[in-house]
């Protein structure tokens, strides 16, 4: 049996789960279960980044411990994870004991191998990203070439990986195993960006203490990424005694594959294979690298306030139609953009009505002219067809081209549609003489739909059962036994009554009700009224879901702090507007311009503390820039500012 290993990139835990993190676990499950069913011994693995300056520093900014924030964020992935179905066999924190010793154990062996030594760093560093950039790579402004925003000057004694000596290597590897770096493209992306030559790479950092602390290096922290990649191995038992899943899946010569987003491409296809090739341990078969879904022809991001959350999805649709929708509307590698209305047209075109009615057509006729059951024989009118949309989509599969391989299903249903459209089944029920042909026409509608349904498997794992029991159809276990070859339905079964399994959704009526509801929880809260403009693309957002409720993800995404006013003026020409200068437990002071210049004199609001939404995008109020907004109470048309109900620290989170 070949051994497949899949991993997804292990998800930090300064945000919660949107789309965007969703679909590499989606496809990674999708690879995990078709390669089950084709037979392999499957090894699929997720998890958590958990360490690093951007979990320090989200995690004092909500006045809690790392590993506080890191738990509460994990116990969502869980939870996401279970409601949509994910079928991985581990999941790895890196702050586990397990993942320590295998960080170690690698960093221990690169130490041996003379790669490590410290010397002065100076450099841009993206906290997103969690990397240094260099001059070249930066875009105007010192800005993260990924991100946009401006990067830190920063300048450390550091432990240095001798990357530079690793190169000629590493351009041997591509050259002798193009299949390394998925799509081509990428490859050839990364290729050139080792060619251009390799600098050494800073592998500690003395300014962050949350993470693994180097050996041998008072005072220094492993680098977050260095520690992150390992998981791929620490979670295999690299570094403990009970290894044996090490020896099956990474040294044996099965597949491993990375699947991972593009912007985290060079980790994975550069870093990742200097470390193992100085620790002298085997490379991964392939690194995937899959596009961005965008919103409004921009990454999803929580600083740009445009991501969408999945949970309205999963409760309005499914988490199954939520996984055709990814897989079938993105091509795989390229970037795609997400809207409602596109989800919907799909979920109405392909599974309400070429799946869905074209099923219940088969069934209803079957029962009707075969005492409620199968037909009593077969017929080959779209055997031709249906083996050639198998052999598609198995091609698709193999090469992880899901919306190819589901374009194939969806043209065979339509020639599903097409034949009984031609041959006309229902026009000849109940002339007996024609009996023989009806259930030969249906029995092959039948058959393909059941091949349609089997190749369904990896992708809707309990709708597709739920249509071959429809149509008595056995669920297989694997594919490896003819389950995609024609001919396997049976004849004269009884059947019982389809119920619908994927309800048309009236788009203008939903697109409709989400608005509204929009509106009406915009209206109630001001705060989400004031993000309206973040979230002005097509269709409904992560906010709206069934009656007007949020979730405690949307809740989160508004950062509310407590904040110390230190000055207040009246904003020239208005009799409302206060501009105000408050303490927010940041570098520095924050202007806020707030509407409280009729209810509160100036003078009465310094050293008074209020809270805030501190992450709202500055908007400019009379000329003056806003950076956030005071929460007030109106009373009879009168603001009355809310305060915590004693003293505490500026900055202190509010939740
Ligand atoms: N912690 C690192 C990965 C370490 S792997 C050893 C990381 N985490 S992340 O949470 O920021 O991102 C995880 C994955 O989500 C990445 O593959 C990233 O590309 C993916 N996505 C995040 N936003 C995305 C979209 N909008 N669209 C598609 N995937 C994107 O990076």
């Amino acid at each position: 049996m070949s051994k497949t290993y899949i991993t997804t990139p292990i998800y930090y835990v300064n945000d919660l789960p949107h789309i965007g993190h969703i679909y590499s676990t989606l496809v990674a499950d999708t690879v995990a279960r078709y390669r089950r069913l084709e037979g392999d011994d499957v090894y699929f693995l997720t998890g958590t980044d958990e360490h690093g300056q951007k979990i320090q520093k989200t995690a004092a900014e909500q006045g809690i411990e790392p590993i506080a924030l890191a738990d509460r964020v994990v116990e969502r992935y869980h939870q996401l994870w279970q409601q949509l179905e994910m079928t991985h066999d581990d999941f790895i924190r890196t702050t586990e004991p397990r993942h320590w010793a295998g960080v170690e154990k690698i960093v221990a062996r690169i130490a041996e191998k003379g790669d490590l030594y410290v010397d002065r760093h100076e450099g841009f560093y993206c906290v997103r990203c969690e990397t240094f950039y260099t001059d070249k790579e930066l875009l105007e402004g010192d800005r993260c070439p990924i991100h946009e925003t401006p990067c830190d000057r920063q300048s450390e004694e550091n432990v240095f990986f001798r990357l530079s000596k690793y190169q000629d290597a590493l351009l041997a590897h591509y050259e002798a195993h193009p299949e390394f770096v998925r799509p081509e493209s990428r490859l050839n992306e990364v290729k050139q960006f080792v060619a251009q030559g390799l600098k050494d790479l800073s592998v500690s950092r003395t300014t962050v203490d949350w993470g693994i602390p180097l050996p041998g290096f008072e005072g220094h922290t492993i680098y977050v990424w260095l520690d992150a990649l390992t998981n791929y191995i620490s979670a295999l038992g690299y570094g403990s005694d009970s290894d044996q899943l090490y020896r099956d899946f990474w040294q044996g010569d099965g597949a491993r594959i990375h699947f991972v987003g593009k912007d985290i491409l060079r980790f994975h296809a550069v870093f990742w294979p200097a470390f193992l090739l100085s620790a002298e341990l085997p490379l991964p078969t392939t690194v995937w690298a899959h596009g961005w879904w965008l919103r409004d022809n921009l990454k999803m991001s929580k600083s740009i306030g445009n991501v969408v959350r999945p949970d309205y999805l999963l409760q309005d649709f499914g988490h199954e139609a939520l996984r055709y929708y990814v897989l079938r509307d993105m091509a795989f590698g390229q970037d795609a953009g997400f809207s409602d209305e596109a989800f919907i047209e799909r979920y109405n075109s392909d599974l309400a009505n070429d799946i869905g009615n074209t099923l219940s057509r088969l069934v209803t006729l079957s029962r009707r002219a075969f005492d409620g059951a199968l037909p009593p024989a077969k017929g080959d009118g779209l055997k031709a067809e249906a083996e050639q949309a198998m052999a598609e989509y198995r091609g698709h599969m193999e090469v992880f081209s899901f919306h190819e391989a589901l374009r194939s299903l969806s043209k065979l249903n339509q020639e599903i549609s097409q034949f009984l459209v031609r041959n006309e089944p229902w026009k000849k029920l109940k002339d007996e003489s024609q009996k023989g042909e009806v259930a030969e026409v249906l029995w092959a509608g039948l058959e393909a739909l059941r091949l349609v349904a089997t190749a369904l498997l990896p992708i809707l794992p309990e709708k597709a059962p739920k249509i071959l029991e429809s149509i008595g159809a056995d669920v297989p276990e694997t594919f490896t036994e003819g389950a995609l070859s024609w001919g396997g339905l049976g004849t004269g079964k009884t059947l019982g009554a389809v119920e619908p399994l994927f309800p048309r959704i009236d788009k203008k009526e939903y697109l409709k009700g989400a608005e509204a509801k929009k509106e009406a929880k915009d209206a109630k809260a001001p705060a989400a009224a004031e993000n309206k403009e973040k979230r002005s693309g097509k269709g409904k957002t992560q906010a709206s879901s069934a009656e007007g409720l949020i979730s405690i993800d949307d809740f989160f995404g508004v950062m509310l702090k407590v904040a110390t006013i230190q000055t207040a003026e009246r904003v020239p020409k208005s009799d409302k507007l206060l501009k105000l200068s408050v303490d927010a437990g940041e570098s520095s002071e924050r202007t806020v311009v707030a509407g409280l210049g009729k209810a509160y004199e100036p003078e009465a609001l310094m050293g008074r503390q209020v809270i805030v939404v501190a992450n709202l995008k500055p908007a400019k109020l009379m000329g003056v820039e806003s950076n956030g907004m005071v929460l007030a109470a109106t009373a009879d048309g009168k603001p009355v500012l809310l305060s915590p109900e004693s003293e505490v620290p500026a900055g202190t989170r509010v939740k």
